[in-house]
């Protein structure tokens, strides 16, 4: 029997969540509205705001939960990556509750971790299986061969599939952050409309930065009146580009690596027409495929609960201790 605290503060979403003997029962999610009105994320605005955020999510967490301070095992948390600030205030939380508990502190991956919420719910994929990961900050297709052991195969060598989508609705002038904005306003777009290039990167790497600046320039010759006219077609075709990259990949990773099961992590496989085009690729290449629940999609601490519940079976702890010995190990 274990009970996790879990702890999210790797960007704009603070969030708290308890993993409790095999599933979450808490997920408790409050995103930063601030940041909309410069349309991208400040990293001291957010800081301040998990700061205000904190003590309350976890205070809603443990009482959604039904949980005392006593029942729990282990504290987990967002380690890295993400915005230093945010990460900060997530971390030294964290460690404080930890060390007034006496109870082991466990320091997540997010990236892994957004990987992990595929065993949050049934039906999960047994091991090894091919994960496509795709959120704001990363896109990676990643060898899964345990919870704790997963090999990157492939990596966006400049943007991610989100920043793609939110630079670009950026472009049309939709709000931040714009992936589902730019679904949105695509439901009723033409997606062969506009064609854009797909990059010619090497091996399993993504590329998505010179589609943003194709979709820029084509923007700057047209006329005053094109996104008027033409807005839900050009939100479209962009999407169905981004889409197309992704699965050219995934299909070229899935034929390397003979995967029977594909799994789809990360705030983007919250979009549609994605989630559409993996289960028909999974289909065609005849694997079993895995995308977890909405709400374990998108930046959340159900998914740092668990994944820190693998780390803790694996007895992998943070260094609690603070020394004052100015010739402290490197
Ligand atoms: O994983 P996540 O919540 O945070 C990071 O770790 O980055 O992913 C956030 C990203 C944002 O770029 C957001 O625009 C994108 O996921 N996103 C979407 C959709 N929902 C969220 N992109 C396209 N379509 C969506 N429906
Ligand atoms: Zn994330």
């Amino acid at each position: 029997m274990s009970t996790i605290l879990g702890i999210e503060s790797s960007c704009d979403d603070t969030s708290a969540a308890v993993w409790k003997d095999g599933k979450i029962v808490s997920n408790v999610v409050v995103s930063q509205e601030i940041h909309q009105k410069w349309g991208g994320v400040i990293p001291e605005a957010a800081s301040r705001n998990h700061l205000q955020n904190i003590a309350p999510v976890v205070k809603e967490a443990m009482a959604q939960a039904r949980c005392e301070w006593s029942d729990l095992s282990a504290i987990a948390f967002t380690k890295g990556p993400g915005l230093m600030g945010p990460l900060l205030v997530g971390g030294q939380f964290a460690k404080g509750l930890a060390q007034a508990l006496n109870i082991p502190l466990v320091g997540v991956n997010h990236m892994k971790a957004h990987i992990l919420a595929h065993l949050i719910e049934d039906p999960k994929p047994d091991f090894p299986f091919l994960c496509l990961t795709v959120s704001g900050g990363h896109t990676q297709l990643v060898w899964v061969k345990s919870a704790v052991e997963m090999e990157v195969l492939g990596e966006t060598l400049d943007d991610a599939a989100g920043e793609a989508f939110d630079k670009m609705a950026k472009l049309i002038g939709l709000p931040y952050p714009g992936g589902p904005h730019l679904q949105k306003l695509a439901e009723n777009g033409n997606p062969k409309a506009f064609a854009f290039t797909i990059p010619q990167t090497p091996g399993l790497q993504f590329s998505f930065s010179g589609l943003k600046t194709q979709v820029m320039v084509f923007l700057q010759k047209q006329g005053p009146g094109f996104l008027s006219e033409n807005a839900a077609d050009f939100a479209a075709s962009i999407q169905f580009t981004i889409i197309e990259i992704l699965m050219r990949k995934l299909k070229k990773a899935i034929v390397e690596t003979q995967a029977k099961r594909i799994a789809l992590a990360g705030g983007v496989s919250a979009n549609g027409p994605l989630r559409l085009a993996f289960m028909e690729l999974a289909k065609h290449q005849h694997c079993e495929a895995y995308i977890p629940a909405f709400q374990f999609c998108t930046d959340n601490a159900g998914m740092i609960a668990c994944a820190g519940f693998e780390l803790w079976k694996a007895q992998i702890f943070e260094d609690l201790s603070c020394s004052s010995d100015p010739r402290l190990k490197f």
